[in-house]
């Protein structure tokens, strides 16, 4: 198997989901039999490094689709030393952030919990990561929509970061609500950023499936891209509804939220021609996980625009409500589309393989089912803390707790089945990858170079 500049990216993004799935799975342990799951690294060190691996999946992975689009809309035009020193910066952070979290050295915030100096390196990668897009982008004539979905998220992904490390500023550190509400939309402003990478490819991955390149070019792709941005500036006020910040910011993120309907809306309408496109692309393995990420989007959607207004994030906020969402998401949406890219450009060459795989197919619906029982026990175990918690009589802690566990133990089963089967399809995508024809990455390249002379001619 040879490699491109993108695939060492995607590789790397696999196996983060791989040890992140273990490491999900393990603390799910805790939820129903804590005295089972040992008490080394213990729960406080388990989930943040379940939630680290998870980003990292998804942001390499992100990348990794970025680069190997690229390749095949310009080719070599973007410097290989620069995104082998990105990968190997990536490779000191992950590792650095490992040591910091088993040797028990937080000191991060909420999601970022390792100790800050291993951001430095994801800093100066993501840097890399906009010089080699800079590069490559000033190739391509009359940008479509998933170009401009890249550099932005790759521009606002840099701006939040930076960001992220504000209270390492006295400043901040001493005013507790500003540097509580930084954290949290910084939070949202992160989520957004991938989300244009992710959703870039999506329409990339469409617009070759399609063979039809006007999908990233309609006018209909700019005014989705344009909501989408705006969303990403303004909605992060839903962030932050329960810290006492200025109203208006409260307001602006309530409202700005609310315009999430259209999207909500444009999927009903479309429903229709959705189905039909199903029936024709179905043949096609890859295409499978861009619709399940499309029926994913409309469920986490209507639980996201309930969630964001104000009197019912009264009751949902801090409950497993927000955890369906924020694993609903992730999982549905981002790693789905990942999948996709994955299969896409690791495994182009092994189309009839994917699709006969009898393991592969069975799997894919295993994995659709398994993270819907995922997600509706966390949401039931979530609207019952949420009643406790706004209760004007509540019953003790405990009581409550122990009411939950019939949702814990659904969560925690299908979480195992999920898991499983997340395991096989990472597999099932590395297995494609190896068997990819031995001159697959010669032939990108020299359709890349051939597309980036006729982009000149342009
Ligand atoms: C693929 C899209 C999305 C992903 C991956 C995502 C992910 C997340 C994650 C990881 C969190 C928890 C951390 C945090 O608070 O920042 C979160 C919280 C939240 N998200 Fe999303 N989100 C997405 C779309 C949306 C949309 C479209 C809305 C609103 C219409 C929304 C509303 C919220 C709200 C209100 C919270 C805060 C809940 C609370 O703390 O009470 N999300 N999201
Ligand atoms: C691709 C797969 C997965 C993704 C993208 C993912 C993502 C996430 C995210 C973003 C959070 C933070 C939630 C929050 O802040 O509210 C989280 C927490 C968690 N995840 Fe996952 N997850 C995945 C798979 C799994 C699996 C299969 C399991 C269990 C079997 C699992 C168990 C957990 C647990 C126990 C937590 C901690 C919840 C808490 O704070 O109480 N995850 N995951």
């Amino acid at each position: 198997m040879q490699l491109s500049i993108g695939k060492p990216f995607m590789l790397t993004a696999l196996a983060m989901l791989c040890g992140g799935l273990v490491l999900g799975l393990w603390a799910s342990i805790y939820y129903i039999a804590p005295e089972y799951a040992g008490r080394f690294p213990g729960f406080e060190a388990l989930r943040p490094m379940h939630v680290s691996s998870i980003m990292f999946w998804i942001l390499l992975g992100a990348t990794g689709s970025v680069y190997c689009a690229l390749q095949q809309l310009v080719g070599g035009w973007m410097s290989k030393p620069a995104a082998q020193a990105q990968w190997a910066l990536w490779a000191i952070a992950i590792g650095g952030i490992f040591f910091s979290y088993l040797n028990r050295s937080f000191g991060g915030r909420e999601y970022w919990e390792f100790s800050p100096a291993w951001a430095l390196p994801i800093a100066l990668a993501w840097l890399l990561f906009l010089v080699n897009f800079a590069r490559a982008a000033r190739r391509i004539q009359r940008w479509p929509v998933y170009v401009w979905m890249w550099m932005t998220g790759i521009v606002f992904f840099l701006f939040a970061f930076a960001e992220n490390y504000l209270w390492l500023l006295p400043y901040f550190r001493e005013h507790f609500v500003t540097d509580t509400a930084i954290q949290w939309k910084v939070n949202g402003s992160l989520v957004g950023s991938w989300n244009q990478l992710i959703y870039g490819t999506s329409f990339y991955l469409m617009e070759r499936i399609n063979k039809n390149a006007g999908i990233g070019r309609s006018r209909l792709a700019f005014a989705m891209y344009f909501l989408g941005l705006f969303n990403l500036m303004f909605n992060w006020g839903h962030h932050i509804y329960t810290v006492p910040t200025p109203e208006y910011l409260r307001y602006t993120g309530y409202l700005v939220s609310m315009t999430e309907w259209v999207f909500f809306l444009r999927i009903l309408y479309n429903w229709k021609s959705s189905v039909s496109q199903a029936q024709k692309y179905y043949h096609y393995f890859p295409y499978r996980f861009l619709m399940a990420a499309d029926l994913w989007v409309f469920l986490n959607l209507g639980q996201a625009i309930l969630m964001s207004i104000p009197a019912l994030n009264l009751y949902t906020h801090g409950t497993h409500v927000t955890v369906a969402h924020a694993m609903g998401t992730t999982i549905g949406i981002n790693s789905m589309i990942l999948f996709a890219a994955c299969f896409e450009f690791l495994g182009g060459g092994q189309r009839a393989f994917l699709a006969g795989n009898r393991l592969l197919n069975a799997t894919y619906r295993t994995a659709q089912l398994a993270l819907l029982v995922f997600w509706l026990s966390l949401n039931a175990a979530g609207v019952q803390k949420g009643m406790w918690q706004m209760a004007p009589d509540p019953a003790p802690f405990r009581v409550m707790m122990d009411g939950l566990k019939p949702w814990f133990w659904a969560f925690a089963g299908a979480g195992a089945v999920l898991a499983t089967a997340l395991l096989v399809l990472a597999g099932g995508a590395l297995q494609a990858a190896w068997r990819a024809a031995p001159g697959a990455a010669a032939a990108e390249e020299a359709l890349g170079n051939r597309a980036a002379r006729e982009s000149q001619r342009v």
